[in-house]
């Protein structure tokens, strides 16, 4: 659990009981401001002012059974999705205490079956995604809430019935519920919990909301703006990137070091839909046009930071994928090979890439990803700060997650890692950090 204290005791602690209760709050007034409040957080601030906790209270909205029929149909469909669409069995990396987890790549199917299934209902009048829209601050408190029954249970399971060896205790009860308790927890062999947290409902929400806030403009104004055109293209870029690559994102830390806990669980149920579909979510009211050629522009920039951070990811996983032997940029690829000892004592080895992308900098896939973000973002212009909250807040994440990073493979790979730091010296930025 050493790896989860990347930071002091203190810090810890005062970090992780903030992020627990400042988070829940934080979604609602989220949705309120963009739904109700134009966007405005000044407008939100001078509201809580005047009325206080009592006046939060009275913002949020409860939970409502259209709410709770909406959360359980979906979730239901995406676990069935998981469960049925058939797959290639793909293997995940070795485990820190040695196991190696199996997966169904079906990600992609899933993803088509999704779309074309809410789509189909919205367009042969069976269900009207409006409805979604209209009840968005009822579907955000009840996520919040039934996301953290179910973080409880990952929790109690974690310590009655641990599904492999890749779990334990902290010994302290909030990190244990914060962080998790199990690495690959699952529901009998086969249903993997956080490929469906993370995956299925949380990477899947960003794409259905995407195109639920599209439909909400189209069918409040007539016609989609093209900032909103360019917002949703690129967000659907991304998701349609990511489950392209999901069994690529099942060698990632979110799958492969962080636990199931509140920290990945919540987060990818309540924070995902909520925060990472916002600049959507406050472009419904605020139709901006931008003209076809700034639209495209920034189209066109967005697509390309997409690709590149693709690229450094599918550059890594090839090069481990082939041992090394493979093409980086036209070239044989530079290397370390490192060794280390799993909890269980024995000992491995793992390549570390040194060149094409992962020469530039130790961590720089995180550039394009911030990038990408700011031109979904972009469309909205200027006349609001809280769109640009998930870049803001994506930047601080990827920072913060670098060096968790960088100190886990410090400790893991020992001398190997600090050669490695010799040889790329930039964690993200090169020449400058
Ligand atoms: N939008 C979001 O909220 C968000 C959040 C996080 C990440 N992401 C995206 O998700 C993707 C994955 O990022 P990630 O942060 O999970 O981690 P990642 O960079 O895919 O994985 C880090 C791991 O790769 C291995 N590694 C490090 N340096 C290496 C090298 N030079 N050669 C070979 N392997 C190396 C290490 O694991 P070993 O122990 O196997 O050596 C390290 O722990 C990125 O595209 C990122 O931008 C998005």
């Amino acid at each position: 659990m050493g790896e989860n204290m990347a930071h002091s005791p203190l810090v810890t602690y005062v970090s992780v009981l903030s992020l627990l209760s400042l988070c829940p709050p934080f979604v609602i007034l989220l949705w309120y401001t963009m739904v109700h409040a134009d966007g405005s957080v000044l407008q939100t601030a001078n509201y809580l002012r005047d009325h206080g906790i009592q006046g939060l209270l009275q913002i949020w909205p409860k939970p409502t059974t259209t709410a709770w029929k909406i959360i359980a149909f979906y979730a239901a469909f995406e676990a069935a999705l998981q469960l049925f669409l058939p797959g290639k069995r793909v293997e995940g990396p070795t485990s820190p205490a040695g196991n190696r987890p199996v997966y169904k790549a079906n990600g992609l199917q899933a993803f088509a079956v999704t779309l074309v299934t809410y789509l189909g209902l919205w367009w042969f009048g069976i269900f009207n995604p409006v409805i979604v829209y209209d009840h968005l601050g009822e579907i955000f408190s009840a996520l919040i809430f039934g996301s953290l029954i179910f973080c409880l249970f990952l929790y109690i399971k974690g310590h009655v019935a641990p599904s492999s060896t890749d779990s334990g205790s902290s010994g302290n009860i909030i990190i244990d519920f914060y962080w998790g308790m199990e690495l690959y927890p699952r529901i009998g062999r086969n249903f993997d919990i956080k490929v469906f947290t993370n995956c299925r409902f949380g990477m899947m929400s960003w794409a259905v909301l995407s195109l639920t806030y599209c439909i909400k403009q189209y069918e409040t104004y007539g016609r989609v703006a093209d900032s909103m055109l360019v917002n949703t293209t690129l967000m659907l870029v991304y998701v349609t990137k990511f489950f392209w690559w999901e069994a690529g994102y099942w060698n990632t830390m979110d799958i492969a070091h962080d636990r199931a806990g509140f920290y990945i669980c919540w987060g990818c149920l309540v924070w995902v839909p909520s925060v990472y579909t916002s600049p959507g979510m406050y472009l419904v009211n605020h139709p901006v046009n931008l003209g076809v050629q700034l639209a495209l522009y920034i189209l066109v920039a967005g697509i390309l930071c997409i690709y590149i951070n693709y690229d450094c990811d599918r550059q890594r996983q090839e090069f481990r994928r082939t041992n090394g032997k493979c093409l980086v940029w036209g070239k044989a690829p530079s290397k370390i090979v490192a060794s280390y000892t799993t909890t269980s004592g024995e000992t491995k080895t793992s390549l570390l890439l040194t060149s094409g992308w992962w020469g530039l900098s130790r961590h720089f896939h995180y550039v394009p990803e911030i990038l990408a973000a700011f031109f979904w973002t972009v469309p909205a212009l200027f006349s609001h700060f809280l769109p640009y909250f998930y870049v803001v807040f994506l930047t601080i994440l990827l920072f913060d997650r670098a060096k968790r990073d960088d100190d886990r493979c410090r400790s893991k790979y020992g001398k190997y890692w600090k050669l490695y730091c010799e040889k790329v010296p930039y964690r993200i930025v090169p020449g400058l950090y």
